[in-house]
């Protein structure tokens, strides 16, 4: 496995991350708390020590079963969490915040939805203090190695916010800062006070933060990537076919991307790399997590693992180093594809 520094913070983490997003369950068809334990056991047995979660997981059930799995190893793992998207706060949520969308406890929904509720966008210090206290309880630590704001809140000033995470460094409860979801002019501005993890969706197929100038913008100022998404919701695994069948509340049952065409299409496009996986032993999703730590010197691949063979297989990804010019191939393939 290769370790990279964090940002400046002196914390080192895998290249793989274990992404603890689907063992909470929700937007993902539910989840089953002893896999998701043997999951990040065999994640740690493999070398990954850098765990991403959010309270919005699962309203807390993700934080909570990584607070089990990491008893007794605290110390040997690098956990990364969020703060800014919260659901249960109406009356602070009333005028202020950015409304975000509507979820029930399987996944986002619609206002007529009778268990609907809101889940804001909202980053005053108040609040980040508050959801801080909660995180360290359901994670059963006294501190959080990276603190991510999940999403940015329009309504309230940058420097507001930078001045509780920052208070929050000093007090020892966090060790890093980091953001998520942002603009390039956020992330700027996060630079300035001391950034020292981006995290954005990243993908062979999603290249967004290329195109923005975001990665770049990491690149000159030592910041660290985090890639979420990085299989695509499992799309790059190529082990989804047009026969799968998504339990009730996965986001995948609905998303354009899981239709039979661009199935079809992501097929056609892994079978081109079928050489290159070959000759580096690797299957496809191995190959495509490879790819995305081989795209920044400082990146991080967030793998969405809901099992222990899964765990094993990515984390082996960890210790791929694919020459640049197979990197670059691999993209110019990606973008010829025509994959949405
Ligand atoms: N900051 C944000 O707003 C944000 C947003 C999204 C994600 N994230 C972070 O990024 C992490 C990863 O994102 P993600 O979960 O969307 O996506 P991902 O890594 O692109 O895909 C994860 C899914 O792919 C499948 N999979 C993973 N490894 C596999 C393997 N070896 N073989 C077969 N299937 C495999 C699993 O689903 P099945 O087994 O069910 O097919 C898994 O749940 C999240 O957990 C979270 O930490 C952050």
């Amino acid at each position: 496995m290769i370790y990279r520094q964090i940002g400046n913070s002196g914390i080192d983490a895998s290249v793989v991350a274990f992404g603890a997003w689907a063992i909470g369950g929700w937007m993902w068809g539910g989840t089953e708390e002893k896999a998701s334990i043997d999951a990040l056991h065999a994640a740690f047995d493999n070398g990954i020590n850098l765990v991403d979660t959010a309270p919005a997981y699962g309203f807390g059930r993700s934080e909570e079963i990584v607070g089990k799995a990491i008893t007794g190893r605290r110390d040997k793992l690098v956990i990364a969490t969020k703060c800014g998207l919260v659901w249960d706060k109406k009356e602070w949520a009333a005028g202020k915040g950015v409304f975000h969308f509507f979820s029930n406890e399987k996944g986002s929904t619609t206002a007529d939805d009778p268990k609907a509720f809101r889940v804001y966008k909202y980053l005053r210090p108040e609040s980040i203090i508050t959801e801080v206290e909660a995180s360290l309880k359901r994670l059963k630590t006294d501190y959080i190695d990276i603190l991510q704001t999940h999403w940015q809140d329009e309504s309230t000033p940058l420097d507001d916010t930078l001045a509780a995470l920052i208070k929050l460094r000093e007090q020892g409860k966090i060790r890093s800062i980091g953001c998520s979801n942002a603009a390039p002019e956020q992330v700027a501005a996060y630079c300035k006070a001391g950034l020292d993890v981006d995290q954005e969706r990243f993908s062979l197929v999603d290249r967004q933060v290329e195109k923005n100038k975001i990665i770049d913008l990491c690149r000159e100022n030592n910041v660290s990537f985090f890639a979420y998404s990085p299989l695509a919701n499992g799309l790059l695994t190529g082990k989804i076919t047009p026969e799968r069948k998504f339990a009730e509340g996965d986001l995948r049952a609905t998303r354009p991307r899981f239709a039979k065409e661009n199935l079809l299409k992501v097929s056609a496009m892994l079978e081109k790399f079928k050489d290159i996986a070959q000759q580096n032993g690797l299957t496809y999703g191995q190959l495509i997590i490879a790819w995305t730590i081989g795209r920044y010197e400082k990146m991080h691949a967030l793998c969405g693992i809901r099992n222990a063979n899964q765990a094993a297989e990515n984390a082996k990804a960890g210790e791929v180093i694919l020459a640049k010019d197979v990197v670059e191939l691999i993209a110019k393939t990606a973008d010829a594809s025509g994959i949405s």
